[in-house]
């Protein structure tokens, strides 16, 4: 039966974990899959989250179904994280399943499109997160790219990025990263969200706004400040958050897809639809991780615990990067690195060439995707200088 399938090569992100945890050398050194770490390299369960959890435990009494919308009371709770007061306002208009994590919310996202509108096409940027065109392609939705990073600049391409988007007939797709640009680390200033949103106004271009590291970027409210003027002004819009990165979530599969709708009863429409792609898939999404994140949202106490620690979170990340960035700088001061430091959330594309990518696994032991990005939390007091000293000898490779 399965004799004719060929072996797959590795995913291009978890195949960096599977090369790491393979290398028998002490020296090595995982800035590879998108986790926070702490100075140990450690990926902990915010302190909020494990209370949460005992909380939950403690008062379940059942594990029966909940249903193929999953929790309605972390539905309703990550909608309101992600779009504050205008939640509210939208809420007739918002139709919200519970995920299995981002990913399944952005699947869920494309299964919808396809089945809405079969001949529609999602512009994703370029670059963009790997599994994005993978995941998204895979449900039939056709995909285009369009420009986003100027590497020379390190900078958002913004006037071809625009450009593009003013090319783009009535009910294209366009995928905007929520704050913290998957691998780029550049994002747009709110100036530029305002001009995107008007493009997309006029030009009846429908947002897709993938967030996935909302509070990780700067705070929980100005991650989001791009998003919610979209919501603010735009009929439609697609909306796939994910937990795993904030809450610290990561293998309890926690996310959600939230579909604003130009009136109720198309929602309430959707809201069907998304239950039944649901259904045909995987029936219902995982109930833990739901259920944790609505609590600690849910409780004022620790609500505010957890806040701080993606407070503490943000501090450390951006610590780390003016850490770096002073360690290249001290080795190569005729190079500036000062780019580093005005990037935000977890990711940085070095702009190394091929070579200089494989050399830093294979030779330096440094794991990263074969794009070149890296994880700036896998950085840490003790192994920035070998971080420094190893990137300096790859630089130049060609
Ligand atoms: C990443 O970009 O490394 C993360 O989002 C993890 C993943 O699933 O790729």
């Amino acid at each position: 039966m399965f004799g004719n399938l060929e072996t797959l090569p590795p995913d291009p992100i978890l195949g960096v974990t599977a090369a790491f945890r393979a290398d028998p050398d002490p020296r090595k050194i995982d800035l590879g899959v998108g986790v926070y770490r702490d100075e140990n390299g450690n990926t902990p369960v915010p302190a909020a989250v494990r209370e949460a959890e005992r909380q939950v435990l403690a008062a379940q009494s059942s594990k029966t179904y909940v249903g193929p919308l999953g929790n309605p009371e972390f539905n309703e709770r990550i909608v309101a994280l992600a779009l504050g007061e205008l939640a509210g306002t939208l809420r007739e208009r918002t139709a919200t399943i519970q995920t299995v994590g981002g990913c399944g919310a952005l699947r869920m996202a494309a299964e919808l499109l396809h089945a809405a509108s079969p001949g529609s096409v999602v512009h994703v940027s370029d670059p963009t997160w790997a599994n994005h065109e993978p995941l998204l392609g895979n449900s039939g939705i056709a995909l285009q790219r369009y420009p986003y990073y100027e590497p020379a600049t390190r900078s958002v391409a913004f006037d071809r990025m625009l450009e593009h988007i003013e090319g783009l007939p009535a009910g294209a797709v366009l995928l905007l990263h929520g704050s913290c640009h998957n691998p780029t680390g550049v994002d747009l200033e709110l100036a530029q969200w305002r001009a995107v949103a008007d493009v997309l106004e006029r030009r009846g271009v429908v947002p897709f706004v993938d967030l996935a590291y909302q509070g990780l970027g700067d705070d929980l409210e100005t991650d989001v400040a791009g998003l919610r003027l979209l919501a603010a002004r735009l009929p439609t819009l697609l909306l796939a958050i994910s937990c795993s990165k904030n809450f610290g979530l990561y293998r309890e599969r926690t996310g959600a897809l939230a579909v604003i709708a130009e009136n109720a009863a198309t929602a309430r429409a959707i809201t069907t639809h998304q239950a039944r792609i649901g259904r045909r898939m995987y029936s219902m999404p995982p109930d833990h991780g739901a259920a944790v994140a609505a609590r600690v949202l849910g409780e004022a106490q620790l609500r505010r615990a957890w806040q701080d620690e993606t407070v503490a979170m943000v501090a450390r990340m951006k610590a780390l990067r003016a850490l770096l960035a002073g360690r290249l700088a001290g080795r190569r001061p005729d190079r500036d690195f000062s780019w580093l430091t005005g990037q935000r959330g977890m990711f940085s594309l070095l702009g190394l060439a091929p070579a200089g990518i494989r050399a830093l696994c294979v030779e330096e032991h440094v794991y990263v995707p074969p794009d070149g990005r890296i994880n700036i939390a896998g950085v840490s007091d003790a192994n920035v200088d070998r971080v420094a000293d190893a990137l300096v000898r790859v630089l130049e490779r060609r």
